[in-house]
């Protein structure tokens, strides 16, 4: 339901957010939890979750962190060259494990335990596809002669089609689509759908790249793209396509690996805001009505998951986002930090 100035959507959920550990879990849980019903949270730690046992423990932090919520962790394995198969089964039997998650070999942020070579990876994909386990995927693919903005496409061209031909029934998740060609990859494509973050829909090369300079705060794996990158993903976003859903790849990192160079890491760190900024981006795309699709209906439809039960309310009234998140001895930038914006949610 929307009016000009009041949306009520079903309780989203966010199909892609980055957690971490210690202190910055601490910091930054509540906001996930805070509107949605259920996150997929990335294993990616500096110590990434590879078995049951991690899993565990992982989901266990994140329960004790949010007693009381109606607020569900789900967690994906992280896929290594070579992970036990038999624990790797159980996990996913005991839904310790949603399903499984590919990096490939330093391509981001705590990837240097991801693989190596697909292929050698199979018999987990096998396992998925058996029981019917999603597969998510960091579609990047890296090389000396890879451009930075043509590592999706090359993901895709020499290694997402092999694995699409090879596991039919493998159900896909290409996560974070950054380009029209990825984007236009789900949309032809059986058993497979994309997540969409705020940044790929709201920045383009533009907003990050400058001659000797990058911003570091706008800077995210895989790289935001072209403007018709974004209009593509704006257009698939903001139609409700069934395809497609929220996943907003939060990705807090401490503003001191934010130094303004190609070293910062990538990850953008945008949970105090997401939601509110997506309904903008609807709105500019005269689009509240399918909001709810996106945030609410496409991702459960894909996950095969229930629908959330409860609601939540967004009014058009004007807030700053606060510029950085502080806890303890943490300090994050806020994507879009110190700018007004015109959805609140209702309390
Ligand atoms: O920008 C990113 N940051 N992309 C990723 O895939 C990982 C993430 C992180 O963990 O910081
Ligand atoms: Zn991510």
């Amino acid at each position: 339901m929307s009016s000009s100035n009041l949306i009520k959507i079903i309780q989203p959920d966010d199909w892609h957010v980055h957690l971490r550990d210690g202190e910055m879990m601490e910091a930054v849980t509540q906001y996930s939890a805070r509107i949605n019903g259920r996150c997929i949270v990335m294993p990616n730690l500096e110590h990434p979750v590879t078995n049951r046992e991690l899993g565990l423990k992982y989901l266990d932090k994140i329960h004790s962190l949010t007693l009381g919520q109606l607020f569900s962790p789900l967690l994906p394995c992280y896929l290594t060259d070579n992970l036990d198969l038999d624990d790797f089964r159980l996990a996913l039997v005991e839904n310790i494990f949603v399903g499984a998650k590919l990096y490939p070999n330093n391509v981001t942020t705590n990837s240097s335990y991801g693989v190596s070579h697909i292929e050698k990876i199979y018999p987990t994909f096998e396992i998925l596809q058996n029981l019917k386990k999603p597969l998510l995927i960091h579609g990047e693919k890296v090389g000396e002669n890879i451009d930075i903005f043509d590592r999706e496409k090359v993901f895709i061209d020499e290694e997402l089609v092999l694995i699409r031909e090879k596991f039919p029934d493998l159900k896909i998740i290409l996560e974070h689509v950054s380009s029209k060609y990825g984007a236009d990859f789900v949309n032809d494509n059986e058993n497979i759908a994309g997540t969409l973050t705020p940044q790929h829909l709201m920045l383009t090369k533009k907003d990050v790249f400058f001659d000797e300079y990058i911003n570091p705060h706008h800077f995210c794996m895989p790289v935001v793209k072209d403007e018709s990158d974004l209009l593509a993903l704006r257009k698939y976003a903001c139609s409700g396509h069934k395809k497609f859903f929220i996943g907003t790849d939060s990705a807090p990192h401490h503003i001191d690996f934010k130094i303004p160079n190609l070293n910062a890491k990538p990850g953008i760190f945008s949970s105090p805001c997401s939601i509110e900024l997506y309904a903008s981006i609807f709105e500019e795309e005269n689009s509240l009505q399918n909001l709810e699709k996106f945030s609410s209906i496409n991702g459960p439809n894909f996950y095969n998951m229930s629908i959330n039960k409860n609601c939540i309310e967004l009014i058009k009234e004007s807030w700053k986002i606060p510029e950085f998140t502080i806890y303890k001895n943490l300090k994050i930038k806020n994507f879009m930090g110190g700018k007004e914006i015109n959805w609140k949610i209702k309390k």
